[in-house]
């Protein structure tokens, strides 16, 4: 499964904070936001990944996460010129993609609490996965309409009328047929390839699968000041009070396999002295007590 970050767009409701730096690059609470989805892609095991953003952006998102080997992984870059869709992703990464299934996570989505994507990457046979998450404001995303037996059997972008309350968030898996897909797509009447029209076509085909998160899942979007604002006191919140961190790829990276823990303690080790540092040389020493005990 290889994994794309949507990171592009144009931050205009965030405006004048993204004069100079991209949404995706603000700061939710003690770190920058684009750690989130990383960390959510890392924590499912996914190890290819490739970042688009605008041509301004791109390379500070570079000087960030470089090639992503401190992170055990590969991390390609791709440019995408206007903001002409979130679908379009899949064309700019084609060659990145090759013949395998991928996901993609938008740069600015949030999630935290159990294993439901890696559980659905580890499950997934084709066809298309994506989610749904009960939200008090439907009419702001992709509303999915279930029937009876909890199949899904339409899906609206942004509507007037939304037919329930499940919004579509921004992770969705896809096998390779998605190129096809997106190549015969028509731009939407705003000029954008359109993820809901992709996902509709999966839908008419009857090889979309919509899985419901639960309850106790947190999924945070931060497009708006005060959207930004409150995913930033619910980190802080999470954080203080169970001492854990949400967003830390180094550490999911490390509990996921793909770091080992020498490596993390080198990476840790050369991190200036700040919070971050200090709590990661907690991981570290807590994986070496647990070690010693064995
Ligand atoms: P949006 O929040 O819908 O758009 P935006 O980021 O441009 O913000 P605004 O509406 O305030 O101008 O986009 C959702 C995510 O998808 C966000 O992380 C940006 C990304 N995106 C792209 O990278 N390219 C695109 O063409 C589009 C439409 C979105």
């Amino acid at each position: 499964m290889k994994g794309i970050i949507l990171a592009g767009g144009a931050g205009s409701r965030l405006y004048p904070l993204t004069l100079v730096a991209s949404k995706q690059l603000q700061p939710v609470y003690d770190k920058p936001m684009v750690y989130y989805p990383l960390t959510t892609l890392v924590e499912g095991g996914i190890k290819e990944l490739c970042l688009i953003s605008t041509p301004h952006d791109l390379p500070r998102f570079k000087q960030l996460l470089g090639d992503g080997s401190r992170f055990g992984l590969t991390i390609d870059y791709r440019e995408q010129e206007k903001p002409a869709g979130i679908a379009q992703a899949f064309l700019i990464a084609e060659s990145f993609i090759g013949n395998d299934n991928v996901t993609l996570i938008l740069g600015d989505n949030i999630f935290y609490g159990g294993d439901a994507f890696g559980r659905a990457f580890s499950e997934f046979k084709g066809g298309a996965t994506i989610f749904g998450y009960h939200v008090n404001d439907p009419e702001r995303y992709g509303v999915v309409e279930f029937d009876a037996s909890g199949q899904a059997i339409s899906i609206e972008e942004k509507p007037k009328h939304p037919k329930s309350n499940y919004a579509v968030p921004g992770l969705y898996i896809y096998d390779n047929e998605v190129l096809n897909i997106v190549r015969n797509q028509k731009p939407s009447a705003r000029g954008e390839l359109e993820i809901t029209d992709v996902n509709v076509t999966y839908l008419k085909r009857g090889k979309l699968r919509v899985s419901r998160l639960p309850r106790g899942f947190a999924w945070l979007d931060a497009g708006t000041s005060s959207s930004l604002h409150e995913a930033s006191a619910y980190v802080q919140t999470i954080e203080k009070r169970a001492g854990v961190k949400i967003g830390c790829p180094e550490e999911a990276a490390f509990r996921a396999g793909t770091l080992s823990l020498p490596q993390l303690n080198e990476l840790t080790g050369k991190m200036p002295n700040c919070e971050y540092r200090d709590y990661l040389a907690s991981v570290v020493a807590e994986a070496n007590r647990l070690k010693n005990e064995k």
